[in-house]
C-alpha cells in the first residue's frame, strides 16, 4: 500500500506522537561483545585445560582467555603478519609458557587429536574451507568438548549483487554465508548444535548507545570513497578500494539487517 502525502505529512510526520517516538526511541537493552566470554565460561575450562583460538589474528583473545580461565592456549592463524604480532603480544603479556602460536589454517592444524578442551572461533569461518575446518576442529577436541563459533551470515535482505561484491572484496566463501550450510556441515562432521543465538545488530547498537561513533565514521568513509572512486581506484587499485569499502559497510549492513552475526555452541559427542 502506498502512503499518501496527506498521511505522510498530516498524520505520520505532522504531529509528534509520543507513543510512537517512545516505541523506537527506547533502548532494546542490546548485549555487548563480552557476552562471548560468558558463553565460553559455561564450557567449564580449567587450569589443566588447553583451548584453541582458531583464526587468532594478534592473539588478543587467546591472551584474554588464558587470563580469565587460567588455561593454556594454542593460537593459530595463516597470515604471517598476524603470527608475528601474536608472538609479540604473547611475549608482552608474559604468557609464552602458556600460549603456543602456530602459523596454520584451520583446515590443517598441527595439533594432536583429542587434545583441546574447548575452541574459540570468532569471526573467522567466512574465509575458510568449512567442511575441512570443522572436521579439524572436531578432530582436535576432546570427546564432550565444545566449540564457540561467532559467525556472520547473510539474511534474505541482502541483495545478490551487493552480496557478490562484499564476498569478493573480503575474501569470503559465498556458501559460508548461509546458516543452513553452516549447520548442515557442522552436523555432517559429527558436531551436535547445542545453541544458536542470533546477535543481529545488538553489539553495534550497544557500541552506539555507549557513545562509540565508529558507525558514523564508517558512513562518512563510504560517502567519501563513493565520490572519489575513480581517483582512489587509480591510485590504490580496485582490490584495495573494494576491501576498504566493504570493511566500512560491514557494520552498516548489520544495522540494516542484511548481515546477522550469530553465536553457535557446537559439542563433540562423548563423555
Ligand atoms: C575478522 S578476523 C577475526 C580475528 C579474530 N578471531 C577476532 O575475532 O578479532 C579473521 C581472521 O581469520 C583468519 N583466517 C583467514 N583464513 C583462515 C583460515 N583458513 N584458518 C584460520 N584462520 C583464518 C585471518 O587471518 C584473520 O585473523
Amino acid at each position: 500500500m502506498t502512503t499518501t502525502v496527506e498521511e505522510l505529512y498530516g498524520d505520520f510526520w505532522g504531529r509528534v506522537d509520543p507513543e510512537f517516538q517512545e516505541a523506537f526511541g527506547t533502548s532494546l537493552k542490546p548485549r555487548g561483545a563480552d557476552m562471548l566470554y560468558d558463553v565460553f565460561a559455561g564450557f567449564g575450562v580449567g587450569t589443566d585445560d588447553t583451548v584453541l583460538d582458531a583464526g587468532c589474528r594478534d592473539a588478543i583473545y587467546a591472551v584474554e582467555l588464558v587470563r580469565r580461565f587460567g588455561c593454556r592456549a594454542v593460537a593459530i592463524d595463516p597470515v604471517p603478519l598476524h603470527i608475528e604480532r601474536a608472538h609479540r603480544r604473547v611475549a608482552e603479556a608474559g604468557l609464552a609458557d602458556r600460549i603456543t602460536v602456530h602459523q596454520a589454517g584451520m583446515e590443517d592444524m598441527p595439533i594432536e587429536s583429542g587434545s583441546i578442551a574447548a575452541i574459540w572461533c570468532r569471526d573467522v569461518l567466512n574465509h575458510v574451507n568449512l567442511p575441512a575446518s570443522l572436521a579439524e576442529c572436531h578432530r582436535v577436541l576432546v570427546p564432550g568438548g565444545r566449540m564457540l563459533v561467532y559467525q556472520t551470515f547473510a539474511t534474505d535482505k541482502m541483495e545478490l549483487r551487493e552480496a557478490a561484491r562484499l564476498y569478493t572484496a573480503l575474501a569470503m566463501v559465498p556458501e559460508n554465508m548461509s546458516p543452513t550450510t553452516f549447520e548442515g556441515t557442522a552436523r555432517q562432521v559429527g558436531f551436535v548444535i547445542e545453541q544458536r543465538d542470533p546477535i543481529d545488530s545488538e553489539w553495534r547498537e550497544r557500541w552506539i548507545e555507549d557513545g562509540d561513533h565508529q558507525m558514523l565514521e564508517d558512513l562518512l568513509q563510504v560517502a567519501r570513497m563513493r565520490r572519489r572512486e575513480e581517483d582512489l581506484v587509480q591510485r590504490f587499485g580496485r582490490e584495495r578500494y573494494e576491501a576498504e569499502l566493504a570493511g566500512a559497510v560491514w557494520g552498516i549492513y548489520q544495522m540494516l539487517g542484511k548481515l546477522c552475526p550469530t553465536v553457535y555452541v557446537l559439542r563433540k559427542p562423548g563423555e
